[in-house]
């Protein structure tokens, strides 16, 4: 255990938000990773001294662990790739689950790095950096889920690969559910199975819905929030993937949810809210059908997180 070292915190996150597949992600209050670090006087670079949460399922190695890699790749940067620092990791959210698990890793590893080395860079500009970290998870290059875990809030990614993010406005309220079942889909895979191609009419209603929703956040038009929380390209396509997706949707869609779709590339579906009661009402409801159902899980009810990583 590290002793006299500081700690970071990452939140999970939800990304797509149903009609902004690659291009929106919200941040979660909880759960979280956390990463303890600090600084010591050997020149022997980064060393990862233990990790949590894991069932040692995650490497030591900093070339394959996605808050090791992304805290190297900005010492890298930095110039300070000899400075001896050792990180604890601890995983405190489901992994393979579609909370953006290994974002939030990521996020951690690089707030820990500048963190340390007295923040020489903002949170924008650290960015980049987390992203190469969660590209080890998925070998894609995408910042729905570590953005929003840097930054907190909801932000759109206009272009992933020149990282032109921006923060879009929450109008106070709005809850989120997150249920996790507990199956496994790796997001390599449920990233694979998604067709090159879409008609001109799924293009259309696809960019109104964003376009719409976008909106509807920035004027807290709750009702043209509700209509464009759809998405009629990738959800069709991975529903398959999760059981009894389309009837937890529709239970949520009963108990008042704003729109219901799946959270990152799932297993875990997540639900918008207006408020907080109808949040828990549709964490109650859930749980119960899923316990019918004899599925293990967990479910995750939380205001938009507006900080992102913190050091605590
Ligand atoms: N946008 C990504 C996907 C999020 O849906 O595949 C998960 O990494």
């Amino acid at each position: 255990m590290i002793k006299s070292g500081i700690k970071v915190f990452a939140p999970a996150s939800v990304a797509n938000v149903a009609c902004g597949y690659d291009m929106l992600g919200f941040a979660l209050e909880h759960p979280g990773d956390e990463i303890i670090g600090k600084l010591n006087d050997k020149s022997n670079g980064l060393t990862i001294t233990k990790i949590t949460g894991d069932n040692k399922k995650l490497s030591y190695d900093l070339q394959n662990n996605t808050a090791g890699f992304a805290a190297l790749k900005l010492l890298e940067y930095l110039g300070e790739e000899k400075r001896g620092i050792e990180i604890e990791i601890h995983k405190k959210m489901p992994f393979g689950s579609g909370m953006g698990s290994s974002a939030a890793s990521a996020a951690a590893g690089v707030m820990i790095i500048n963190e340390l080395l007295g923040k020489p860079l903002s949170k924008r500009e650290l960015l980049p950096f987390a992203v190469l970290g969660e590209q080890i998870a998925d070998g894609a290059y995408h910042a729905d889920n570590v953005a929003p875990s840097l930054f907190g809030g909801m932000i759109l990614i206009r272009d992933n690969a020149s990282l032109d993010v921006h923060r879009l406005f929450v109008p106070k309220g709005l809850y989120a559910v997150v249920i996790y079942p507990h199956i496994k889909i790796l997001t390599k895979d449920a990233r694979a199975i998604l067709s090159e191609n879409i008609t001109l009419k799924q293009h259309i209603a696809q960019s109104g819905n964003l376009g719409g929703l976008i909106l509807g956040l920035f004027n807290s038009d709750i009702e043209l929030i509700k209509r464009s929380l759809q998405d009629v390209i990738i959800e069709p396509q991975r529903a398959q993937l999760i059981p009894h997706f389309y009837e937890i949707k529709a239970l949520a869609l009963e108990l008042g949810a704003l729109g219901c779709s799946i959270s990152g590339a799932g297993p875990s579906i997540f639900a918008l809210c207006s408020n907080s009661l109808i949040a828990e009402n549709i964490s109650e409801g859930v749980k119960n059908l899923l316990m019918k159902h004899k599925i293990e899980n967990n479910i995750y009810v939380s205001s938009i997180n507006q900080e992102g990583a913190i050091l605590l």
